[in-house]
């Protein structure tokens, strides 16, 4: 069975036009498409193969809040997979781990199919093994609280920060290495009465390196950002998995 592709297209491109092109080009059987929300509707008219996924939510229906989109105008467009509590969130917004855990409850309680996001951050990359490990689990922890059910609708992707292309770190994770903790992440799900929970890398991953971080076992998809606005390169990823 084909492994998972997300591709997060961030707020990428700028027009309708190039995002239905895009689609078009995009649009296979294992891939779920992440456009900015502008283009949701217009890429989902296009999709005939693939997912199409959001990158946030917010966790309230009908809310008196602005510029936010909820999980049923999500479900009303289409969208079927969300990105929770993605990095950029997290990093440039400010999303803190109480809101991660309130859009990661809202989008399982909705049925959609969340895609939840941990990773260390350079700081803890270089204290070791032992500091990543203690501070994803906490992600895990924090983001899970008080969900007891709805496992069907959780996935998790593991996205070291220092290793992500817009990090400028120009370190990038081994297949092995990446591997590794994701058995450990796997180990916690399991610990925490979510075994079937399936994970994803998402590191900086592109054509030329997919098929090394694929072929891992422990390894159930990828989250792709800047690989998934070149359709060349998407296509060589889906092709790996
Ligand atoms: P990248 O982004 O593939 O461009 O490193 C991954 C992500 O931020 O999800």
């Amino acid at each position: 069975m084909s492994k998972l592709v997300v591709g997060n297209w961030k707020l990428n491109p700028s027009t309708a036009v190039e995002a239905v092109e895009l689609a078009r080009a995009t649009d296979f059987p294992n891939a779920v498409i992440c456009p900015p929300d502008i283009f949701l509707m217009q890429v989902g008219k296009v999709l005939e193969k693939a997912s199409l996924g959001a990158q946030d939510l917010f966790w309230e229906n009908a809310a008196d809040i602005t510029g936010e989109a909820s999980t049923e105008q999500l479900l009303k467009v289409g969208v079927s997979y969300v990105i929770v509590g993605h990095s950029s969130r997290r990093e440039e917004v400010g999303e803190t781990d109480e809101l991660v855990n309130l859009k990661l409850k809202a989008a399982v309680a909705a049925k959609l199919k969340a895609i939840l996001c941990i990773g260390e951050n350079l700081e803890l990359h270089k204290q070791g093994e032992e500091a990543a490990r203690q501070f994803v689990a906490g992600q895990l922890d924090k983001a899970l609280k008080g969900i007891k059910e709805g496992e069907e609708y959780l996935l998790v992707a593991y996205e070291p920060i220092w290793s992500i292309s817009t990090s400028g770190t120009g370190l990038t994770d081994t297949p092995q290495e990446a591997a590794q903790m994701i058995r450990y992440i796997k180990d916690a799900l399991t610990e925490r009465g979510f075994g079937k929970t399936p994970v994803l890398y998402g590191g900086s991953v592109n054509g030329e390196t997919a098929g090394a971080f694929l072929k891992q076992d422990a390894i159930e998809g990828v989250l792709v950002g800047g690989a998934s606005l070149k359709a060349d390169e998407f296509k060589k990823v889906v092709s790996q998995a």
